[in-house]
């Protein structure tokens, strides 16, 4: 018998909403509940491609704004082949950003549609579940300081916010908000809840192609 396929889960939201947080500690709880998960992040910083994106944000270099973003999504392409093998091993992937980062990002910069960053991600393996980890700009200001790399100012994040706002709108997604204001241990059980949930249907379902 051919086993259950893994899902592909998706956390998404602005910075400090708590994606990493909250994709380490789902990725121990299902774990530990003897399902098999794996974490995964984008940017994914090892690859070749992903080094160029890092020097990037951490402003050691520059790059033109259109190259970037297709730099960004290539990095989830080269990743492609492995996302699939797992998910066909049974391994849930818990992904911690992926094409609506994206697609946020870059179309919160002056002369850049919607439309125009989508384009290269569409195809990707489309995700079971995105939660949308939501936090207003004055909560997130509240859980520290800003880094040094590039994106993080809270204008910046204000616009990625609405970007984030328009992505929600489309239902070929399966979008879950999440309140990202509670407490870890709160947030954590609702998204450990809509992750069963995924898991359970997820494996009698095809793996979709986003955006297509
Ligand atoms: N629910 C929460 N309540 C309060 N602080 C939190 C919560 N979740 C995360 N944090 C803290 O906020 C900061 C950002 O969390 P992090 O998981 O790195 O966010 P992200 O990956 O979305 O940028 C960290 O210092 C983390 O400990
Ligand atoms: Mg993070």
């Amino acid at each position: 018998m051919a086993c259950k396929r893994g899902a592909l889960i998706v956390l998404e939201g602005v910075d400090k909403a708590g994606k990493t947080t909250q994709c380490k500690k789902l990725v121990q709880a299902l774990q530990q509940s003897g399902s098999p998960a794996e974490m995964m992040r984008f940017p994914d910083r090892t690859t070749t491609i992903g080094q160029l994106i890092s020097a990037y944000l951490e402003k050691k270099s520059d790059l033109e704004d259109h190259t970037v973003h297709l730099l960004f999504s290539a990095n989830r392409w080269e990743l492609v082949p492995l996302i699939k093998k797992k998910l066909e091993q049974g391994t849930t992937l818990v992904v911690d950003r992926y094409a609506f980062s994206g697609v946020a990002f870059t179309s919160a910069k002056p002369g850049f549609s919607l439309d125009w960053c989508k384009n290269p991600d569409v195809g990707l393996p489309k995700p079971d579940l995105v939660m949308f980890l939501k936090l207003s700009p004055a909560e997130a200001a509240q859980r520290g300081q800003f880094g040094e790399e590039r994106y993080e100012t809270s204008a910046f994040q204000k616009t990625v916010q609405q970007k984030f706002e328009h992505l929600m709108n489309d239902s070929s997604v399966n979008w879950q908000v999440i309140d990202a204001s509670k407490s870890v241990d709160d947030v954590h059980e609702d998204i450990t809840t809509h992750s069963l949930n995924t898991i359970n249907t997820a494996q009698n379902l095809q793996l979709g192609e986003l955006w297509k």
